[in-house]
């Protein structure tokens, strides 16, 4: 062979390994509305710059006819790229090779990239779309498996991890994702489930459908596993692109600020008359939310999922910064056992990466009864306070109405280390809402009145007092709690200004192998 015909073999592997599975198995895949896994790193990465490693391999089983059956790549294609210029590691399932199912020399090529993501310190994004373990290599499968979850293990914390799923991801398969920061998923094409419909049939006899077992909405809305429901696959690949922008490349590196056309000093007269009069009357909190961040942009995670509580990314002059809110909107914000999930998870994502946290709160407690006891809202509210008390990043805390007992320790108090901490003047800081500390206070004197009528009186009188008294920020404020009480309307500004002299904190943890969250 001449070096021409090297360089024609060269040119005739490389088609050869960028056809896949073959046009059969494609066209199958584009009829169910997906795309291909090298059409999906295409559209996800700056033009031009993906470099695939690894393009050459190919699995080693002998078993069940294997060795006749033989592709490029192996089903997966790994390699790295940019987005807006910025280096990523990306792995993509190709369905169209043995479904995408997990082989060793599969697992190995991920591996591959994720230790050279770990060395240079730069985001991983994995997308997802595989028959599991490959049915044909056994074990090697599943040591290939758990090879790529001791990375996600050792990845976490010091660079972004991305799950995009696209297709299938059941059993075992499930956790490498769910040891990532962020999973999407596209609407109707991707499921997730540990056990799938038949073995759920025959275990425990439910009948069930893949799409009411692990679809996106059921994840996005009811298990909290998906932080994002894609309308589509374009959705899905968008929402990456978005949440490389606001992620530093690692946990050594701030997250990058970009220039800001919307004015720092915008002042916003309609927050001055946003909280009702009533406390009782809800409002939608994000309509506060769009209103101080920049460009009223907000990429907001876990949507659907207890939206009691909303997180998500901002930027307040150019600085991504995460914000936590309650929502008055939905369980009157109520802090409840996936509230505090949702919460603590996200107060921990930007605490690795060194996101500031916003806090906004609005909180009348923690939500009583059996149902939250028995499934543990002790042990689930600890998380959320315990994300906030180790979280080292700069805090800003503005209580905007309630934050009555111990929900207004969690969220972001001074004695949380909360960096600064501002209260509108509606905002109502105390043990409890006035309704339930007259009960307790003045129980037993009720039972005196001769008329229901005349104890209602009573009650409403006490409870004008008591709100008198301690429904506002200023008892906070002369302990120093509060360190100023601000008007609605420049709450923007105070927030950068607040980021701007932030911008230097330094705050440690002691010396330990590692705290023992409430998990
Ligand atoms: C080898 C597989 C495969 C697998 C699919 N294929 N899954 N090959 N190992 N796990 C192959 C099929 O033989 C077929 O090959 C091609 O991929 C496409 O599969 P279809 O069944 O035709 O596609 P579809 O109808 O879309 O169904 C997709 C599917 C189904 C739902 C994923 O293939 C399926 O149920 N696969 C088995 C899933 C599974 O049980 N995996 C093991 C889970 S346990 P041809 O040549 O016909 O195109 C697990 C443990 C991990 O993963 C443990 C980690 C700790």
């Amino acid at each position: 062979m001449n070096n021409r015909d090297k360089l024609q073999q060269l040119i005739d592997l490389r088609q050869q390994a960028r056809q896949g599975g073959g046009e059969t198995r494609i066209d199958a895949q584009h009829q169910k509305g997906k795309y291909t896994a090298r059409e999906r790193i295409e559209k996800l990465l700056d033009e031009g710059s993906f470099e695939e490693y690894d393009m050459f391999v190919t699995h080693r089983s002998h078993d069940f006819g294997m060795e006749d059956n033989v592709y490029l790549s192996d089903g997966v294609i790994t390699g790295h790229g940019t987005i807006d210029g910025r280096v990523v590691y990306v792995f993509s399932q190709d369905f169209t090779v043995f479904g995408g199912s997990l082989s060793e020399t599969f697992a190995q090529k991920i591996c591959k990239i994720m230790d050279q993501a770990m060395k240079v310190g730069a985001p991983l994004i994995g997308i997802n779309d595989s028959g599991g373990a490959r049915i044909q290599e056994g074990v090697k499968s599943l040591a290939g498996y758990a090879e790529i979850f001791q990375r996600n293990i050792m990845a976490s914390g010091v660079i972004p991890q991305i799950s995009a799923i696209f297709g299938p991801c059941a059993g075992g398969a499930v956790y490498s994702p769910a040891l990532t920061d962020v999973i999407i998923m596209s609407d109707k094409t991707s499921y997730m489930f540990v056990t799938g419909p038949k073995v759920t049939k025959t275990v425990t006899g439910e009948a069930i459908s893949e799409e009411d077992l692990g679809g996106a909405t059921v994840h996005a809305t009811k298990s909290g596993v998906a932080h994002f429901r894609a309308e589509d696959e374009d959705e899905g690949i968008m929402l990456i692109r978005k949440m490389i922008e606001y992620l530093p490349q690692n946990n050594l590196e701030d997250p990058i600020v970009t220039a800001c056309d919307d004015p720092i000093d915008r002042r916003e007269d309609a927050l001055n008359e946003m909280i009702p009069d009533n406390p009782s009357t809800p409002y939608d909190v994000k309509d506060i939310i769009y209103t101080i961040v920049d460009d009223r942009e907000f990429l907001e995670f876990h949507r659907h999922f207890a939206k009691n509580i909303v997180v998500g990314f901002v930027k307040f002059n150019g600085q991504p910064c995460g914000i936590v809110a309650n929502q008055p909107n939905y369980l009157a914000g109520v802090l409840d056992i996936d509230a505090s999930k949702k919460a603590a998870r996200f107060v921990r994502l930007c605490d690795a990466f060194n996101l500031p946290v916003v806090t906004l709160v609005d909180v009348p407690g923690f939500l009583p009864g059996s149902t939250q006891e028995y499934g543990g809202i002790i042990t689930n509210g600890a998380k959320l306070l315990f994300a906030y008390g180790e979280a080292t990043v700069p805090k800003i805390t503005i209580t905007l109405r309630k934050s009555y007992g111990g929900a207004h320790d969690v969220m972001g108090s001074k004695q949380l280390r909360g960096d600064i901490n501002y209260a509108w003047p509606s905002a109502e800081i105390a043990v409890m809402g006035p309704k339930g500390a007259i009960e307790v206070l003045e129980g037993r004197k009720l039972k005196d009145f001769a008329t229901p009528e005349e104890a209602a009186k009573y009650v409403e009188k006490k409870e004008n007092e008591y709100r008198e008294k301690f429904a506002n920020p200023y008892q906070a404020a002369k302990y120093g709690y509060i360190d100023d009480v601000i008007e609605p309307r420049n709450t923007r500004f105070r927030i950068i200004r607040a980021l701007h002299t932030l911008a230097t904190k330094k705050d440690t943890n002691p010396p330990k192998k590692h705290g023992n969250i409430p998990l």
